[in-house]
């Protein structure tokens, strides 16, 4: 087999064997195939796309390429979750005690932020004293003990991700949309978990900027991780407005407690609960209306607050910070945002406003970059509100006063006032499922 017969054949848009597909795959991970061939290669995908089987097999060969997790240490279901990423997407600090609360587990491997979008992994840290690097022992031993655990990846997991996606990075073939089904749902099934939730973001902070190409994502991830073995399910959530109102490590976590306490914004508590009940339908605990009452109850009851404490308490993080969020260190400086003019907020740049809250040094510009967890935004008006000329947007916090300038600007300029009201926002527009695609209006 060669290389370059294989490059022909997808140019040309014919579709590769499983044995080519491992073949090209196993022989990038030893270095056999350099990286000039596969940047050809995977742009040849991203013109030509892959068949159902095509994107099967290089899913399966990507998770194969590095170590497959066993979760068998760990009693009961377990059910993970992945987030296509956005700006101020705190959901899985909520969802994961929520769903612990009512008996099912969670054993998750999460990352950190890069470029606008923030990572679970760098909010986690943000608590004091909060470990995300425990060992395989710890790992299971958490999650028996409290109903979930939340680490970094750590070991030789599904390194031929780590190299294409690092290739496709600077070969401008990120876009494509099975190429990014294989990368997620590679990591995903490495990961071991028996169900898997997909939260496929939309719009003007996400990936996939229109619903119906998230919802051929989804399509594409569901088939495969059902193709698999695992339950899998997608919901496609809006991404065109932060979620929430706090953007920002320790902010977040702060928004997420209260949350977590029954109180905090209605589109965050309304996707919190939306996206727990379909974990817990995945994990077979009942229908989606009856798992939408449990997940609710568990916010209502303290149960899934007391689950958080307790991770955070077993991965050796000061607990007190959960009771008492005020005790989060506050930043040096804040500035205030406010209307350049009157009328209704019609549309909020979302990346921009990620981008923003990035200068303040909240988010990465490279891995490199060292993070500030009490850096961030709390927004105060979002798209749909009316504001007057003067009115606060937002509030920005950083430790050296000389971010706010940039910063403060890509704000402004990311939000849109018009006279007009804009028409109604989704929290969720769809949900994916092998037996088809749900819209909702
Ligand atoms: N997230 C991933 O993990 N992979 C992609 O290709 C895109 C988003």
């Amino acid at each position: 087999m060669r290389m370059y017969d294989l490059i022909a054949k997808k140019r040309d848009g014919k579709a590769l064997t499983t044995e080519e597909i491992n073949y090209l795959i196993d022989g990038y991970v030893k270095g056999e195939i350099p990286d000039y061939q596969m940047s050809a290669f995977l742009m040849a995908v991203y013109f030509q796309g892959m068949t159902k089987e095509e994107t099967h097999a290089m899913t399966m060969a990507v998770a194969h390429s590095g170590d497959m997790v066993d979760l068998s240490g760990i009693t009961g279901i377990k059910v993970d979750k992945h987030s296509t990423g956005g700006v101020g997407d705190k959901i899985t600090l909520i969802i994961a005690p929520m769903v612990a609360a009512q008996g099912v587990r969670v054993a998750k491997m999460s990352g950190r932020g890069l470029g606008h979008t923030g990572g679970t992994i760098d909010k986690l840290e943000s608590i004091p004293g909060f470990r995300t690097d425990l060992n395989q022992k710890e790992f299971f031993e958490t999650v028996n003990k409290t109903g979930l655990s939340v680490i970094g990846q750590s070991g030789n997991m599904t390194p031929a991700d780590k190299m294409m996606y690092a290739l496709r990075d600077v070969t401008a073939t990120v876009e494509s949309i099975p190429l990014i089904a294989v990368s997620i749902m590679g990591k995903k099934l490495a990961a071991g978990s028996d169900c898997i939730l997909l939260d496929v973001k939309t719009g003007s902070g996400a990936f996939m900027k229109s619903v119906d190409d998230a919802i051929l994502l989804a399509q594409e991830m569901v088939e495969i991780g059902e193709r698999a073995g695992k339950r899998t399910e997608a919901v496609i959530t809006n991404m065109d407005v932060p979620l929430g109102k706090n953007i920002g490590n320790a902010l977040e976590v702060q928004e997420a407690v209260a949350i977590l306490k029954g109180e905090g914004p209605k589109d965050l508590h309304q996707e919190s609960v939306n996206l727990a009940a379909s974990m817990l339908h995945l994990a077979g605990k009942g229908s989606l209306e009856e798992c939408k009452v449990m997940a609710e109850k568990t916010l209502t009851d303290g149960s899934a607050l007391s689950h958080f404490a307790d991770m955070v308490k077993a991965q050796g993080g000061d607990e007190t910070y959960i009771q008492h969020p005020e005790n989060f260190k506050d930043t040096a400086f804040h500035y205030e945002v406010k209307a350049q003019k009157s009328g209704y907020i019609t549309h909020m740049n979302t990346e921009e406003i990620g981008i923003s809250s990035t200068l303040l040094g909240a988010g990465r510009e490279t891995k490199e970059s060292i993070i500030d967890p009490a850096a961030g935004i709390v927004i105060e008006a979002k798209t749909g509100d009316m504001v007057k000329e003067g009115d606060l947007l937002a509030t920005l916090y950083a430790n050296k006063e000389e971010l706010f300038e940039a910063s403060a600007k890509r704000y402004a300029n990311a939000i849109e006032i018009k006279d007009e009201a804009p028409s109604k926002q989704h929290v969720i527009f769809a949900r994916v499922t092998r037996d088809g695609v749900e819209r909702f209006d």
